[in-house]
């Protein structure tokens, strides 16, 4: 990522993302040591292992650590949370959803392959994520609280994906608080799974663990902000993904809603939770404070 990522040049982004080629290397060996056909294996890997930022697995890792973990202990967790949002983007795009071509600057995987292929690579990595986290995380008990937190952050995320699709849901709500609604269920979901899962990864106590929730809501939130700020500002070749699609679908979004500069607003004012919601961790927590500005300032 680097210069070309328009941040603060003190944001040492290459040093904080590091734990990506991990997750990725173990991703690929876990998909290599199971016995799948050999297409749903070449979809899996195409979905999992293309250019994306691996944000969610990087604060799996930087959440364990901000606990006194080590990075390997994170690591299954990890690649089991970029697993579930692979599958997350590849249904995302599905005609039926977004209907969208371009993912992370290439074909998106239906078009790649076939929609069929899409929907079982989909499924796939859903059951090849929770696979995962019985099979390589001990002792028993710590499994299961991974388990806990990574389904209700995925039935989270499904249940954003249908107030996003299905827009009119809800009609007693105002536009504001449905949007949120919308936010934190389809993107904060997953990115509160991810660091509360890696604070359990690092052995933290429930107040730690909980304050690590707090930190990615407020991140959770702020990334989809950001998103949608996004798909206005930046053009379909700098994303990798098609720019321009909340206006055309109609979505609701934070600059449809506030427009530019209350989105911006809003982006400070969670990057500002975000931070006290660190406080109780001190010290140990600069690295997550320093993603945490990395994603109010990202320009993919
Ligand atoms: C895209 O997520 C989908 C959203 C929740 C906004 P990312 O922006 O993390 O996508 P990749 O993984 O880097 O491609
Ligand atoms: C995606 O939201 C959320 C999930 C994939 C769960 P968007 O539809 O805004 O994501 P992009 O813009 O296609 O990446
Ligand atoms: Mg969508
Ligand atoms: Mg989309
Ligand atoms: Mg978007």
């Amino acid at each position: 990522m680097g210069s070309t990522t328009g941040c603060d040049p003190q944001i040492d982004i290459q040093r904080l993302t590091e734990p990506a080629k991990q997750v990725e290397r173990y991703i690929d060996q876990f998909v290599g040591q199971r016995a799948l056909p050999a297409d749903l294996a070449e979809a899996i890997r195409y979905a999992a292992l293309g250019p994306g930022k691996r944000l969610r697995p990087i604060l799996v890792v930087r959440s364990c650590q901000a606990v006194g973990g080590e990075e390997a202990a994170a690591l299954p967790a990890a690649a089991a949370i970029e697993l579930i949002h692979a599958f997350s983007l590849v249904h995302d795009d599905l005609p039926a959803m977004d209907d969208d071509d371009l993912r992370r600057g290439r074909p998106t995987l239906h078009r790649h392959t076939s929609q069929a292929m899409a929907i079982l690579a989909g499924d796939g990595m859903m059951g090849l994520a929770f696979e995962l986290i019985a099979t390589r995380i001990k002792p028993a008990d710590r499994a299961l609280a991974i388990v806990r937190e990574l389904a209700i952050g995925t039935n989270d995320m499904v249940a954003g994906q249908v107030y996003d699709t299905l827009a009119n849901f809800d009609q007693a709500l105002e536009p504001m608080q449905r949007l949120e609604l919308i936010h934190r269920h389809k993107t904060g979901a997953l990115i509160i799974a991810a660091c509360r899962m890696g604070a359990i990864c690092g052995g933290a106590d429930k107040p730690t663990t909980d304050a690590l929730g707090r930190y990615a809501e407020a991140i959770g939130l702020m990334f989809q902000v950001v998103d949608d700020l996004l798909d206005v500002t930046q053009t379909t070749e700098h994303l990798g993904k098609t720019a321009g699609k909340d206006v055309a679908q109609e979505k609701l979004t934070y600059p449809a809603l506030l427009g530019m500069d209350g989105s911006r607003q809003t982006i400070q004012k969670l990057r500002q939770a975000a931070h006290d919601a660190l406080k109780p961790l001190g010290n140990q927590a600069n690295d997550l404070a320093e993603l945490c500005d990395y994603m109010a300032q990202r320009t993919r």
